[in-house]
């Protein structure tokens, strides 16, 4: 296996020093609406499709046939790599679940992510999203909690893709320091310009065992591909 996993972004891959270190946990942050799903599922479809890299898709707020159908109308079509590619609807026993203690929740949590990896000895797991975790699993002292979630992932020998939401206004890219637990921080904006268009852009924001830019660059969706460009009004390369 390569020691990095590509995004499969034009143009980011190379600005990341090759892409994601292996059992690694990388926070995937941004606004709502951003293409956070998309890029996480940008990763693994072409991980899967590319590299034959077994991965793992678990939703806990989207169902798996919106999923499927918004990545199908963005040329990401999940028959395509069912072999490689499982998606995961926790969203489903969430709703069985109601009545159970919470902390229950976070073991069953935990047992299917485990006895998936002992199943399918998957190499990439997407997590979308850790807000809705964190509703679910009602930690009682965040910090500590996801610190501890953070130690059982890395032990379980697989790059974890968490995604997270943040506030249009706020600065922070975490809400419980989990930025500072994180090996990355791959971060997702938009822009406003001119006061009438918007523009997408990313940035790493920090990405253990990396050489990375810290630059923002725009990021644009083209023809079932993502890639990137400087951003516009940027004279640095
Ligand atoms: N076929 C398409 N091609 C390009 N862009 C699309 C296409 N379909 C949807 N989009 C854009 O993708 C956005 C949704 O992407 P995605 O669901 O990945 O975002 P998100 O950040 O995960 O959203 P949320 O905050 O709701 O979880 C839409 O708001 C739309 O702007
Ligand atoms: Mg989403």
């Amino acid at each position: 296996m390569a020691e990095r996993f590509e995004t499969y972004i034009e143009g980011f891959d190379d600005k990341l020093d090759g892409g994601i270190p292996n059992e690694s946990i990388v926070l995937l942050v941004g606004e709502p609406g951003t293409m956070k799903s998309s890029v996480g599922f940008n990763i693994l479809f072409n991980n899967a499709k590319e590299k034959k890299a077994k991965c793992v898709y678990i939703t806990l707020e989207q169902s798996t046939g919106s999923l499927v159908r918004h990545m199908k109308s963005m040329g990401m079509d999940h028959q395509l790599v069912t072999d490689n590619l499982e998606i995961v609807d926790i969203g489903l026993i969430r709703q069985q679940l109601t009545d159970l203690q919470t902390d229950t929740w976070l073991q069953v949590f935990k047992m299917y992510v485990k006895n998936l990896k002992d199943r399918e000895d998957y190499d990439i797991l997407v997590i979308d999203s850790l807000p809705v975790l964190d509703v679910l699993a009602k930690f009682e002292d965040p910090r500590e909690d996801l610190f501890h979630l953070f130690e059982w992932l890395r032990k379980l020998g697989i790059t974890t893709i968490m995604i997270s939401e943040m506030n249009p206004d706020s600065r922070s890219y975490a809400k419980h320091d989990e930025d500072f637990l994180v090996d990355g921080i791959i971060y997702l904006r938009m822009v406003e310009s001119g006061g009438v268009s918007v523009q997408r852009q990313i940035r790493c924001v920090k990405m253990r065992a990396t050489n990375h830019s810290t630059d923002f660059y725009s990021l644009m969706f083209d023809g079932g591909r993502f890639k990137t460009t400087k951003v516009i009004g940027d004279s640095k390369k």
